[in-house]
């Protein structure tokens, strides 16, 4: 599969058949996230692979009220949790390099994303999920406190294809040399 086509096909899935995902496979798409850029080559990711009922309950007890991946995340055979080692990207000797502070979620999306793009290239699907209760997926998960949970993930075999939501056109985000003439005072 080429990779606009991987790019533009892949959709949110928030159903999954029973059907397992191989181990060879799921290695594979860890592999994705091992070679995604970070800050300063930080790599500050760590994923917690969570197979066992008990657990995926737990976790599913966590998610926002209503929120549309809850079945999906019960139906898939395997669940990711993305979680980031905070203090690390976007810092030099403990201090941030930017106003934008900590870049661990920037870090964590690329990765995120280069697993479910590598899932779709391999037939599976996947969503991102971030509307839920953090702090207690992280005791849930026993994380250290340096480390903390961003999004989870469901990984399967599509049950039917996601709908297509609409995208904005290009004309409607893009902005050629300037986005306006600026009003905003030098920050020095
Ligand atoms: C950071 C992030 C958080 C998201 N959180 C959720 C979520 O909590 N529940 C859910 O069902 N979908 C969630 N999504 C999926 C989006 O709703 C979905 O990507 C968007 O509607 C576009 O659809 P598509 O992925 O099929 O192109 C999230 C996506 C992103 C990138």
């Amino acid at each position: 599969m080429d990779t606009m086509t991987c790019i533009k096909n892949r959709r949110s899935v928030r159903r999954f058949t029973e059907q397992e995902v191989p181990d060879e496979i799921l290695e594979e798409l860890l592999e994705a996230v091992r070679w995604a850029p970070s800050w300063h080559n930080t790599q500050c990711w760590e994923v917690v692979v969570v197979r066992d009922k008990d657990n995926k309950e737990a976790i599913i007890e966590q998610l926002s009220p209503g929120n549309p991946s809850a079945r999906g995340v019960r139906q898939a055979p395997v669940v990711l949790v993305f979680c980031a080692r905070i203090g690390i990207s976007g810092y030099i000797k403990g201090n941030p390099l930017t106003v934008k502070g900590d870049w661990s979620m920037f870090d964590m999306g690329i990765a995120g994303q280069n697993f479910c793009l590598a899932a779709h290239a391999r037939g599976l699907g996947t969503v991102h999920i971030g509307a839920f209760n953090h702090k207690q997926v992280d005791r849930i998960l026993g994380l250290p406190e340096e480390v903390e949970s961003v999004e989870i993930i469901p990984l399967g075999y599509p049950a039917h294809p996601g709908l297509k939501p609409t995208r904005k056109e290009k004309q409607q985000f893009v902005h050629y040399e300037k986005y306006a003439v600026s009003t905003r005072s030098d920050p020095g």
